[in-house]
């Protein structure tokens, strides 16, 4: 079969390994690098043996591919995927899609527009933890649901490496709302948030968040999210989601993947779920997601984590943002 040629748009700590996950795959193949910085351009492009740019433009002029991972920075993603999908590129944006709501409005319209194959990267959805949760709520397995809770705690690293260019709620805590929503299944009726800000205030952020979500179908949902805790701590992150109803729940601890690693000077519970390197190749949920993108292409089959339902997930960040600025409960803006 041939392979699916894609090419990838930013390749720095997320393209990187998107475009290792194109070169991995058996239906797949990297077409093309784009970065805006050379070096980073060149230091992914030559280990695949393809060429690269720094421009999507002189990609689009020099290279035959179907498919395009866009993994800048998401205040760039606007002015990189759409000339992409002008010329019938199917797209994998990363999330979040946009900065602000009503940048993500325009992005969704003029990508939907051009009609091209459009997959947000929510790699939780392709955790099969995650899965089976999602499996065990749709299934009425655990009867009435009542209540989800979600917790998503990294280092000051986050604070120290994103607080400069994106947010906690818009880059981190927007993966479980995202899932709460995906579980829930059921319209937003309010959302209520405090946060607090000292190591990110320089930047106007939030250094923590606890987020309120009241579904229409009663569940309510509670997110714990923050970049506060020294670099020390054994994990990357710590994750956990609690499902909760009348006939049983679903209990995630990804507080660690059952790995301790210990040094001569430090203990260590290394990440086993995201993008694990085994047997020389890129696992775990995101080299999942990219599976069911290059799958999706090549069989014209619509995506899991769709444009409209990222859309959603910006929106309850939205009301978030405005509710804790506000502290007030906030509704959903709907899409215009
Ligand atoms: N789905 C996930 O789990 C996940 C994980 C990490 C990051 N992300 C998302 O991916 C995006 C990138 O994050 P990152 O951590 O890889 O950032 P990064 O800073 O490590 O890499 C971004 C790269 O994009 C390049 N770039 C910036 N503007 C560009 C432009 N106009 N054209 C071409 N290249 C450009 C930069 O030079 C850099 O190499 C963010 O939106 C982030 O939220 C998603």
């Amino acid at each position: 079969m041939t392979p699916l040629r894609v090419a990838v748009v930013g390749v720095g700590a997320i393209g990187s390994l998107h475009a290792r996950i194109y070169a991995e795959h058996p239906l797949a193949e990297p077409a093309g690098i784009v970065d805006a910085d050379p070096e980073t351009a060149r230091a992914a492009a030559e280990p695949l043996g393809v060429p690269w740019f720094t421009e999507v433009s002189d990609l689009l002029d020099s290279c035959d591919f179907a498919a395009a991972s866009v993994s800048v920075p998401e205040h760039h993603r606007y002015r990189t995927a759409m000339p992409l999908a002008r010329a019938g590129k199917h797209l994998l944006l990363e999330k979040p899609l946009a900065p602000t709501l009503a940048e993500t409005d325009r992005l969704v319209s003029d990508v939907e527009s051009t009609g091209v194959l459009t997959m947000v990267n929510f790699i939780l959805r392709f955790d099969p933890r995650y899965t089976e949760a999602k499996a065990a709520a749709s299934s009425g397995r655990l009867g009435d649901v009542h209540t989800i809770f979600a917790r998503r705690r990294g280092s000051s690293l986050g604070a120290d490496v994103y607080g400069v260019w994106t947010d906690l709620l818009i880059s981190t805590g927007i993966h479980d709302l995202d899932v709460m929503a995906w579980l829930a299944d059921s319209p937003v009726t309010r959302v209520y948030a405090e946060t607090i800000s000292r190591r990110s205030a320089p930047y106007g952020h939030d250094d923590a968040a606890m987020v309120l979500v009241r579904f229409d179908n009663g569940i309510v949902g509670s997110l714990e999210t923050s970049w506060v805790l020294p670099t020390s701590i054994p994990a990357p992150l710590d994750a956990s989601l609690q499902v909760v109803g009348t006939g049983g729940g679903v209990f995630i601890d990804g507080s660690n993947h059952g790995l301790t690693v210990v040094d001569s000077d430090r203990l260590s519970l290394p990440d086993l779920a995201h993008w694990p390197v085994a047997g020389g190749r890129v696992g775990g949920d995101l080299a999942a997601s990219l599976d069911h993108f290059i799958c999706s292409v090549r069989n014209g089959v619509p995506p899991e984590a769709t444009l409209a339902e990222a859309r959603h997930a910006q929106a309850i960040v939205d009301a978030a943002k405005r509710s804790a600025s506000r502290n007030l409960p906030a509704g959903l803006t709907p899409p215009p």
